[in-house]
C-alpha cells in the first residue's frame, strides 16, 4: 500500500451526511489504525463561517457512541481542520489548497507521496462546479507522486439525461480511475457476502434460477421520516433515494451470472449484463423489462407534509413497491419485488428468496397448519442484526408424525461474537483510498 501524506477533504462538512456517516466512518477507521495520525489530515469545507473548534463540537456527539472513549474522540478531532468558502468561486478552494499544501510540506519533509481524497457530501447540483474548482485549484502537485480522487454519491442526476450530463461534465475534468461513484449499500457486510454465498456454495448453485425460485423480494423499511432532510428528499422521492440505487445494486448481485474472476471490472460487467446485454455488435437488449403501471404502488406517509422542509402540497412518494422482471434464461417469469418506505413501523433491510412449492406434497395432511407446507425461504437480513436464515419444513419433534416450519439460522451477533462488523462507509472509504471498489 502507498505511504505518504493523505489529505481527506469532506466537502459539505456541516451537512447531514457528513455528520452522520462520513466523519463517524473516518473516526472508526482511525480507531482501528487505518488512518495514522502521522500521515493523515482531514479537512472540512463548507460555506458556513465557523472555526475549527465549532466544526469539531458539531460532530463530537456523533462520534461519542458505543465504546468510543472521549480522549480518542478528541485526538481524532484534532486531525480535522475547517476551511469555509463558497462552492462556485476560486477563493475558498485556493485557501483549501494552501491548507492542504502546508500540511503536505510538513509531512513530506520526511518521505512519501501525496494523496488527496475529495469526498463530496453535497447535493449533486453543485458536483460539476465543485469538480471544476478542485481541478483548477486543488490537484495534487507533489513531484513525489500520489493522486487526486473524487468520491460522489447518489442521487446522480434525476433521470438518464441528467445522469449522463453530470457524468460528462465530471468526466471532462477527471479520468475514470480518479472517480469513485459509491453506493453505500455495497459496503454492507451481507451485501458483500452475496458473491461468496452464491458462488462458493454448492447448495445454492443449482437452485438459483426460475426452476426453483418463485419470487425474490428486496425490502427496505425505515422507522423514521425525513427529519429535516425534506428539502433534499422531496425533490427525489423514495424511488431515486433508495430503489434505483441501493435496491437495484442488490438486485444485480442477486441476479447476475458468475463473474470470470473477482476483479472489480469482471464483477461490474456481470452486474451491467443484468440490465443491458449486447445481442450483436450494434444491438443492445434490456433484460429488465419496462415496469408495468399495475405493478407499481406508491404512497406517502401521514405527516410527511408537516415537515417544514417539505412543500405543503407535495405528492412525492415516501413508499414504493415495484415489480421488476428479468427477461433472460435464468429469471424469465420470476418477479423481483422491490419495496422501500420511510416512516414505517420497523427498520429493516432484507432479501427474501422464496422457493416454489414442493411438487407432489405428501405431507399436506400432517402439517401443523393443516394446509400446504410453508414454502422454503432463504432470508438475508442486511440490517439490523445481520443474519441469514433458511425456513424449512421439519418433523415436529415428538411421537406424532406432523410437520412444522423451522429455521436454520446464522445470526452474525451470535456466531461472530468477537467480530465488529464495519459500517458500510468505512469499507468504501478504505477502498477508495486503496484505489479500488470491490463490487
Ligand atoms: C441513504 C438515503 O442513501 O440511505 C436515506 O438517502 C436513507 O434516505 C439511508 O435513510 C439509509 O441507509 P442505511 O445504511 O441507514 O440503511
Amino acid at each position: 500500500s502507498e505511504t505518504g501524506c493523505l489529505s481527506i477533504v469532506v466537502l459539505g462538512a456541516s451537512g447531514d451526511l457528513a455528520k452522520k456517516k462520513t466523519f463517524p466512518a473516518l473516526f472508526n477507521l482511525y480507531r482501528q489504525g487505518f488512518l495514522q495520525s502521522n500521515e493523515v489530515h482531514i479537512f472540512g469545507y463548507a460555506r458556513t463561517k465557523i472555526s475549527d473548534d465549532d466544526l469539531r463540537n458539531r460532530i463530537r456527539s456523533y462520534l461519542e457512541k458505543g465504546s468510543a472513549k472521549s480522549e480518542e474522540v478528541s485526538e481524532f478531532l484534532q486531525l480535522i481542520k475547517y476551511v469555509s468558502g463558497s462552492y462556485d468561486t476560486e477563493g475558498g478552494f485556493r485557501m483549501l489548497d494552501k491548507e492542504i499544501s502546508l500540511h503536505e510540506e510538513f509531512r513530506n519533509s520526511t518521505e512519501g507521496s501525496s494523496r488527496r481524497l475529495f469526498y463530496l457530501a453535497l447535493p449533486p447540483s453543485v458536483y460539476p462546479v465543485v469538480c471544476r474548482m478542485i481541478k483548477l485549484c486543488c490537484m495534487n502537485k507533489s513531484h513525489l507522486g500520489g493522486w487526486t480522487r473524487i468520491v460522489v454519491e447518489k442521487p446522480f442526476g434525476k433521470d438518464l439525461d441528467s445522469a449522463e450530463k453530470l457524468s460528462n461534465q465530471i468526466g471532462e475534468l477527471f479520468e475514470e480511475p480518479q472517480l469513485y461513484r459509491i453506493d453505500h449499500y455495497l459496503g454492507k457486510e451481507l451485501v458483500q457476502n452475496l458473491l461468496v454465498l452464491r458462488f462458493a456454495n454448492r447448495f445454492f448453485l443449482p437452485l438459483w434460477n426460475r426452476d426453483n425460485i418463485d419470487n425474490v423480494q428486496i425490502v427496505f423499511r425505515e422507522d423514521f421520516g425525513t427529519e429535516g432532510r425534506g428539502g433534499y428528499f422531496d425533490e427525489y422521492g423514495i424511488i431515486r433515494d433508495i430503489i434505483q440505487n441501493h435496491l437495484l445494486q442488490v438486485l444485480c448481485l442477486v441476479a447476475m451470472e458468475k463473474p470470470v474472476s473477482l476483479k472489480p471490472e469482471h464483477i461490474r460487467d456481470e452486474k451491467v449484463k443484468v440490465r443491458v446485454s449486447n445481442t450483436s455488435l450494434t444491438h443492445f437488449s434490456f433484460p429488465v423489462m419496462p415496469i408495468k403501471d399495475e405493478e407499481v404502488v406508491l404512497g406517502q406517509y401521514n405527516g410527511y407534509r408537516d415537515d417544514p422542509t417539505v412543500p405543503d402540497h407535495s405528492n412525492t412518494p415516501t413508499f414504493a413497491t415495484v415489480v421488476l422482471r428479468i427477461h433472460n434464461e435464468r429469471w424469465e417469469g420470476v418477479p423481483f419485488i422491490l419495496k422501500a418506505g420511510k416512516a414505517l413501523n420497523s427498520r429493516k433491510a432484507e432479501i427474501r428468496i422464496q422457493f416454489k412449492d414442493v411438487p407432489g406434497d405428501i405431507f399436506r395432511l400432517f402439517s401443523c397448519l393443516g394446509k400446504n407446507q410453508g414454502r422454503n425461504e432463504f432470508v438475508i437480513r442486511l440490517q439490523p442484526s445481520e443474519a441469514m436464515y433458511m425456513k424449512l419444513t421439519v418433523k415436529q419433534p415428538g411421537l406424532e408424525m406432523s410437520t412444522v416450519q423451522s429455521e436454520l439460522d446464522l445470526s452474525y451477533g451470535q456466531r461472530y461474537q468477537q467480530v465488529t462488523i464495519p459500517e458500510a462507509y468505512e469499507r468504501l472509504i478504505l477502498d477508495t483510498n486503496y484505489g479500488r471498489l470491490q463490487i
